[in-house]
């Protein structure tokens, strides 16, 4: 596995490869890797034959009072993680090679990118959508893989690459979870033990939502309100949504229709968590 944190020499690899006729394979990250981040490189590595993982803690994708500073860097855990998981190269740039003192362009997208985790998080996927374009213009994958825990991010992503035309194919692979069925995410390891079991209640209340969709036929705002009662009733997790949405346009529900998405984000004492689950309204199909 090459670890290579040049721009044009990471795009020189991948162009090697491309040319012998690999298909390219990229998994972006921001290190501090877990299960989740080595489900993406693993499934990546059976569809692809050149597999590229990034490591990039991207600072334009956090607000000025987040965690930036402070998220958790440990880069030879990751390559190791990405070793074992089978990537080919490892891109691990630093900032002044991302981003030049005087960089002018922003990819924006519109709607998408204004609700839920946009209206909470100014300007955040401006962050995203611009590094992730950086990303595939170095890395020039065929495919791309996201997780579905950041439900929201993968659609924004999709619509970037529909309306840029990158030839790119976006592959959103499943949430890896806890044994209590709390979502794997790196910011879970700033969590005291107190948290760590409360925050266990975000996905109850996502797998109640599941249930009462598929077993119920209560209206979707009845489902969300179930979800907030959960939630509500459990001291120190500050709750900031709890809906049901349109899995394509996140939309708030206002019929049981499909595609449906419950997402949920949540402080837990300072730690801010977002998760999500797919829902089937099997009685109403
Ligand atoms: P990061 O939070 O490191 O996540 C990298 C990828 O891993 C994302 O696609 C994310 O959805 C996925 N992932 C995280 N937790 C997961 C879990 N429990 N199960 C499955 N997949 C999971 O998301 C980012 O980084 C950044 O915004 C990035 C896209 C790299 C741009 O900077």
């Amino acid at each position: 596995m090459i670890v290579e944190p040049s721009p044009t020499e990471t795009h020189r690899l991948v162009r090697a490869a491309r040319c012998a006729g690999k298909s390219v394979g990229c998994v972006p990250t921001m290190g501090a890797l877990h299960a989740g981040h080595v489900s993406l490189i693993e499934r990546a590595r059976k569809e692809c034959d050149f597999v590229v993982g990034t490591i990039f803690v991207n600072p334009t994708q956090f607000g000025p009072n987040e965690d930036f500073s402070k998220y958790p860097r440990t880069l030879e855990s990751d390559l190791e993680m990405c070793r074992e998981a089978g990537a080919d190269l490892v891109f691990t740039p630093q900032t002044s090679s991302m981003y030049a003192p005087l960089a002018q362009t922003i990819v924006r997208v519109d709607r998408l990118a204004s609700v839920l985790e946009g209206a909470h998080r100014p300007g955040h996927f401006d962050g995203v959508s611009t590094v992730v374009t950086k990303l595939f213009n170095i890395t020039e994958p065929d495919r791309a893989y996201f997780g579905q825990k950041d439900f929201q991010q993968q659609l924004i992503i999709r619509q970037m690459v529909e309306d840029l035309n990158h030839p790119v194919e976006i592959i959103t692979c499943p949430i890896i979870r806890e044994s209590d069925g709390l979502a794997m995410s790196s910011r879970n390891r700033y969590l005291s033990p107190d948290e760590r079991q409360r925050a266990g209640r975000l996905s109850q209340a996502l797998r109640k939502a599941k249930q009462l969709a598929q077993e119920t036929s209560l209206a979707p705002a009845e489902i969300s309100a179930a979800m907030i009662d959960m939630l509500r009733s459990v001291e120190g997790i500050d709750l900031q949504y709890a809906v049901i949405t349109n899995g394509r346009t996140l939309e708030l529900l206002t019929e049981p229709t499909e595609p449906a998405v419950a997402l949920i984000a949540a402080k837990v004492g300072t730690t801010r968590l977002i998760d999500n689950e797919i829902l089937h309204f099997s009685l109403r199909q």
